[in-house]
């Protein structure tokens, strides 16, 4: 049978590797391409490890299109290519505040490249990683997916929106070109074997990276922003998503791509529930027995009370939901951390 190849770009990433990971479970022939910007080539090795075979990979800037279209159009000859999933960008809020100019031109810069090799090569459909983001604070909870997209907090927020945008605009001028926008809520946890996970470089910003760190002793306590925002313990609200799932959600997509004659749609990536962070520490010493360190401390600029998704169009049209509980997250996060110390 002729393969079916989905390139995935920053597929050496977080999100990325374990998509690469689901989408050969489910037949697909994923072909990475990423730069290490943000990761290592020892990311390719556990793929390797959990699917009994190198992965297909390419060390790539995808804001090179030409170089982009000759890979698209490798494949194109050895098979089919069924579709382009976008992970490749700088996701940092913070970092995004201080390099603006870096983050439009590496995460607009590249989308707008990818968009022009797929049309060279004929490939019509893409995936591309949003972020609920998009909604800054949403005025009803949970959001679904025809909730106003605000003017966005950072410019990292702004590179989602914009791409969002032209990737619409693509769309409309190319009735051959399909798209699912995914916004994803909070991803958290790692594979189970603990072979692939998010990589810490630096000192992390979110959440879990922190909060795994700290209770294996190689961070100060975790500072929780704020214990006085209006929610029932006065803490933030999110959605946190089993990366697992969230990667199940693509295969998802792309087979509803296939079988659709979609122009680009947005569909909400998350549980449905939300959680605070006080009830996130408790669940992870419940699922780990472990303590952890923490303490309150002053809200963190920029941050919404709460957000949490309707996802109930991603169930209906894609027939996705997520299937991992908080406490399994939590439980795949710190065998990730306990295997980072080895
Ligand atoms: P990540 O940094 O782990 O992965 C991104 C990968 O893209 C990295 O391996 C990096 O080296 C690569 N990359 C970046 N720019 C590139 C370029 N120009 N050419 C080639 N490779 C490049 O991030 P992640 O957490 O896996 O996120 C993946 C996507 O999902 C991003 O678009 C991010 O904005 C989006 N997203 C992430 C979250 C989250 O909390 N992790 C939430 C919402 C949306
Ligand atoms: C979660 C909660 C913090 C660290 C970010 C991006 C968003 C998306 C997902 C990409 C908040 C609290 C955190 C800490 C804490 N990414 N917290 N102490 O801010 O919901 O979303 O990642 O698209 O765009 O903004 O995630 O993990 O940073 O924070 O108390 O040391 O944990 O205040 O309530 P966030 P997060």
């Amino acid at each position: 049978m002729a393969k079916r190849f989905v390139i995935v770009t920053g597929g050496a990433g977080y999100i990325g590797s374990h998509t690469a990971v689901t989408l050969h479970e489910a037949g697909f022939t994923p072909v990475i391409i990423d730069n290490f910007s943000n990761s290592k080539p020892e990311v390719l090795e556990g793929i390797a490890k959990i699917i009994g075979g190198i992965p297909e990979f390419h060390e790539v800037d995808c804001r090179s299109q030409s170089v982009m279209t000759d890979i698209f159009q490798s494949y194109a000859a050895q098979g089919e290519v069924i579709g382009v999933i976008h992970f490749a960008a700088y996701k940092a809020v913070g970092e995004s505040v201080k390099k603006p100019l870096e983050y439009f031109e590496n995460n607009i810069g590249s989308t707008v490249a990818l968009l022009g090799a797929m049309n060279a090569s004929g490939i019509s459909n893409l995936i591309f990683s949003s972020s609920c983001t998009v909604y800054g604070q949403p005025r009803k909870i949970p959001v679904n997916e025809n909730a106003p997209i605000l003017t966005a907090e950072s410019p990292y927020g702004f590179t989602k929106q914009a791409c969002e945008r032209l990737i619409k605009d693509a769309c409309k001028s190319n009735a051959s070109l399909s798209a699912c926008l995914l916004r994803y809520f909070n991803p958290i946890g790692a594979h189970p074997s603990a072979l692939i996970g998010e990589l810490p470089l630096g000192h992390p910003s979110n959440l879990i990276p922190y909060l795994t760190q700290a209770a294996a002793g190689l961070r100060e306590p975790l500072t929780v922003f704020g214990n006085d925002y209006p929610t029932d313990d006065g803490t933030c609200v999110r959605d946190y998503i089993h990366v697992l799932d969230l990667a199940a959600a693509h295969v998802a997509a792309l087979q509803w791509l296939e079988e659709n004659d979609a122009s680009c749609e947005a569909f909400n990536l998350g549980t449905g529930q939300g959680k605070s962070v006080s009830e996130v520490i408790q669940a992870f010493e419940d699922a780990n027995g472990i303590v952890v360190p923490y303490i309150y401390g002053p809200r963190r600029s920029g941050d919404v009370t709460a957000i949490f998704a309707d996802a109930a169009k991603a169930q209906r049209e894609l027939g996705w939901k997520c299937e991992r509980s908080l406490e399994d997250s939590l439980r795949d996060a710190w065998r990730w951390q306990k295997k980072l110390a080895e």
